[in-house]
């Protein structure tokens, strides 16, 4: 088992099939800035490895696979780094879907806000019937940051991502499927065997044709998405000055209701 330098994010194997976990379980495996730059690091570090052809990627214990962004981080930061910490948040995301080999996120529990966001940025979803899948943001006082706006509107079409995005409700993995944020749901106790399955059923195909497979569906998505995701990043930086941003955080962390002032 391969470390790297923070814990919070294991290469837990290396090679045709590549595993990375996300390891902060008592946060329900929130994206801090380590844990971002964590993923960066991990799939540098697997972009150097000839033999890999598929990673995963997954979250440590049985509850969550990401529940966001790290909102304890995010509450206590100024204009200038919550920028910083958005624009870390996004390139992240961004290095899962350009990196060369597909990735398949096995969703083991919760993926929230910036866990959906990582989700969506991997090529397919698999995931435990128990797991529940959201944007609840507004909860927050704030939109999606790490670009689950685009994404979801790639994937799932307009309706989708307007009602996840308006409405922040959780969904069984069995609706995600429904609309097609899901491709694939099993029952937990499978969820590893059935990820692995797939992962080597694609690790034995010819790797260059694969690769080249990923690449031309992700090219003819690319359209507006730049810009797409600038709009969503200064939509979310927007938001992070409001009252409303302060209240929703707030109440998070205090564990009670927020109270909307709408400023
Ligand atoms: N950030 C930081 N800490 C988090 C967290 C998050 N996103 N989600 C959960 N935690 C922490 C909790 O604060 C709690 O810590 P303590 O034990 O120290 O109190 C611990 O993880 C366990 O969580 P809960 O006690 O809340 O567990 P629960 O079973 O009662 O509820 C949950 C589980 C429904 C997932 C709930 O934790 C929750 O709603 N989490 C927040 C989900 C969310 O709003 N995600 C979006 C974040 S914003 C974002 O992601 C913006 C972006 O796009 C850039």
């Amino acid at each position: 088992m391969t470390h790297l330098e923070e814990d919070t994010v294991k290469l837990v194997s290396t090679g045709p099939v590549s595993e990375i976990v996300i390891n902060r379980p008592k946060s329900l495996n929130a994206l801090n800035a380590d844990v971002l730059q964590g993923i960066l690091l991990a799939l540098e570090k697997l972009s150097t490895m000839k033999d890999v052809r598929v990673i995963t990627i997954t979250g440590e214990g049985e509850k969550a696979f990401v529940a966001g962004a790290d909102i304890a981080t995010m509450s206590g930061l100024g204009p200038r780094a919550i920028a910083d910490y958005v624009e870390l948040g996004q390139r992240a995301m961004r290095a899962l879907e350009l990196t060369a080999v597909p990735v398949i996120a096995a969703v083991n529990g919760y993926a929230l806000g910036g866990g959906l966001e990582l989700a969506l940025a991997c090529d397919i979803i698999v995931a435990s019937r128990a797991a529940r899948l959201g944007q609840p943001e507004v909860n927050l006082g704030v939109i999606p940051g790490f670009g689950g706006t685009q994404r979801l509107i790639q994937r799932c079409g307009v309706g989708a991502a307007r009602r996840l995005c308006y409405t922040g409700e959780l969904i069984t993995a069995d609706e995600g499927f429904t609309i097609g944020l899901v491709d694939r749901v099993v029952e937990g106790a499978e969820l590893k065997a059935a990820v692995s399955s797939m992962a080597n059923l694609i690790a034995q195909k010819a790797p260059l044709a694969v690769q080249k497979a990923k690449t031309v569906i992700r090219q003819s998505q690319e359209g507006n998405l730049n810009a797409g995701l600038r709009l969503e990043v200064e939509g979310f930086l927007d938001l992070f000055g409001t009252e409303d941003r302060a209240e929703g955080m707030g109440a998070f962390l205090q564990k009670r209701e927020a109270k909307w002032q709408g400023r």
